[in-house]
């Protein structure tokens, strides 16, 4: 069934008390079970070797959990089921030089399609739309490693979009991007999964990503999941977002000193620019009525 038809209360990925230990003994995840409904998107959180990149490693089975299960889309994640796996998740690594690894650009992008014996028109129309989608046509020719961070963050996020996947994984899609290709990246990836139904799940650090781009927030702690809610309930929770050194949306600390000066109503703070537009319009809008 096509991404699109899926009932959205379907779980498209089932964790189920996955518990990791590296070869030198780091117990990476300790007991985590997390599941995700098809066309959802979740946000993970956490400080700096929390678990969140190894967690994702396990969604398309380039680690196996010591203990406990990984299904997506009713496919256990297990050797015999890898191929058909690695076609529904598609993954943009954190670090862009454990993903790119041809010559050309433009190999780089079609190689997933090339291995499917996509036809030469679609595969070539495919390769240009994923790469103006990230604006690097104009690189089409280079070689991804003389490319800059982001340039190189780019093309492998083209590279995973040319595949058009079910679900897409995303370990800190922005943390390399200018504002603006960073803006045009959730702008995308809004449009991918309301028009698609693609689910979404994406680490980042970034607080003011995540209202925008989250339906649902998991905050990691040492390899196990602290809080798993909506993005307001997760910026309630201020004591855990400071001991996972976390922080709330810039615009919600602005929010927050305006309610402690009395400015605004108490309340739930906003999270988005729009968020706190609404709320200051109407605040605004009363005081000049007044
Ligand atoms: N290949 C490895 N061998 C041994 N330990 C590892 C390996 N990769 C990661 N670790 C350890 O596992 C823990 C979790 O690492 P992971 O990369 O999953 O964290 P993370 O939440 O993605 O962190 P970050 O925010 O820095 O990306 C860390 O303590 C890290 O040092
Ligand atoms: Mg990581």
């Amino acid at each position: 069934m096509p991404a699109s038809l899926k009932k959205r209360d379907e779980n498209i990925i089932e964790i189920t008390d996955i518990s990791f230990a590296y070869p030198g003994g780091h117990q990476a995840l300790d007991h985590v079970s997390l599941s995700v409904a098809a066309g959802e998107r979740v946000a993970i959180m956490g400080p700096n070797g929390a678990g969140k990149s190894t967690l994702f490693q396990m969604l398309n089975g380039l680690l196996q959990p010591n203990t406990g299960q990984v299904v997506v889309d009713g496919l256990p994640v297990v050797r015999e089921h890898l191929r058909t796996v690695r076609r529904k998740v598609g993954m943009v690594f954190q670090d862009s030089d454990d993903q790119l690894f041809n010559t050309t650009v433009y190999r780089e992008v079609a190689y997933g399609l090339a291995n499917l014996k996509v036809p030469e028109d679609e595969l070539d129309a495919t390769v240009r739309w994923a790469l103006d989608v990230v604006d690097m046509r104009d690189s089409i020719d280079k070689t991804p490693f003389n490319l800059s961070g982001g340039e190189k963050k780019r093309i492998a996020l083209a590279s995973v979009l040319s595949m058009k996947p079910q679900i897409l994984v995303l370990d800190e899609p922005t943390s390399a991007l200018d504002p603006k290709t960073s803006s045009n990246l959730v702008g995308l990836l809004t449009k991918l999964n309301q028009d698609l139904g693609i689910t979404m799940v994406f680490a980042t650090h970034d607080a003011d990503l995540v209202p925008l781009l989250a339906d649902r927030v998991v905050l990691m702690e040492y390899g196990s999941i602290q809080f798993n809610g909506t993005p307001t309930e997760a910026f309630r929770e201020k004591d855990l977002l400071a001991r996972l050194n976390l922080r709330l949306p810039l615009i919600a600390q602005l929010a927050e000193g305006l309610m402690q000066d009395g400015l605004l109503p108490a309340g739930d703070l906003p999270l988005s620019i729009a968020q706190a537009r609404a709320l200051f319009k109407q605040v605004l809008t009363a005081s000049c009525d007044a």
